[in-house]
């Protein structure tokens, strides 16, 4: 369990409320964004408290979308963060952050996976990615993980380290699916921008 769920459960209701509220959801950036092409610069020094509040902002931005996995870099903070859930939706949540992460090991054998982003909304395609990898990273509380990937966990790690080099899934693509996509959502966006004037 996370500290910030042990956190969570250890206080009474009332307080767990005043806790939650205390997150906020943020806008997530979407393509053609020119932010989201930025390579993310690592945390220097320890994992603070400020740090962590935004991992809280992320994990409630993730969970509104809803998403399974989110890097800094989608709502604007240029940090190499990431939050995850990978946890089936019957099951209790088990968040899971990443400061820093890097990749040590990946495996040879490759598997193919249908992806999708939070910043490529209703985009879903075919992404090759090394079946399994071996990553190092700190966690929410600064200590150094080294873990094991595998199926989903290995596909969503690689795919959010993906953003921190500013690059998308659609980048696996072909041009001509990739600029497809962008054309998609900048469509779907225009739609619910004149439907919201239309209020
Ligand atoms: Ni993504």
């Amino acid at each position: 369990m996370s500290e910030a769920l042990r956190k969570v459960r250890s206080l009474d209701v009332l307080c767990e409320e005043t806790y939650l509220k205390a997150m906020a959801i943020r806008p997530i950036l979407t393509v053609p964004d020119p932010v989201l092409k930025q390579r993310s610069k690592p945390v220097v020094g320890p994992v603070t408290d400020e740090h962590r509040a935004l991992m809280d902002d992320m994990l409630e931005t993730m969970y509104a979308a809803p998403g399974v996995g989110l890097a800094a870099i989608q709502i604007g903070v240029p940090l190499r963060i990431i939050v995850m859930d990978i946890s089936p939706k019957e099951e209790e949540k088990q968040p899971r952050f990443f400061v820093n992460p890097e990749i040590v090991w990946a495996s040879e054998e490759t598997k193919p996976w249908e992806e999708g982003c939070l910043s490529v909304p209703d985009i879903y395609d075919e992404v090759e990615r090394p079946a399994q990898v071996k990553l190092k990273y700190l966690n929410r509380d600064g200590q150094e993980i080294v873990e094991d990937a595998e199926g989903l966990f290995a596909v969503c790690i690689q795919h959010e380290m993906d953003h921190l080099e500013g690059t998308l899934f659609i980048d696996h693509l072909s041009r001509l699916k990739r600029d497809s996509a962008i054309k998609k959502v900048k469509k779907a966006e225009r739609e619910r921008a004149s439907e919201g004037a239309a209020l």
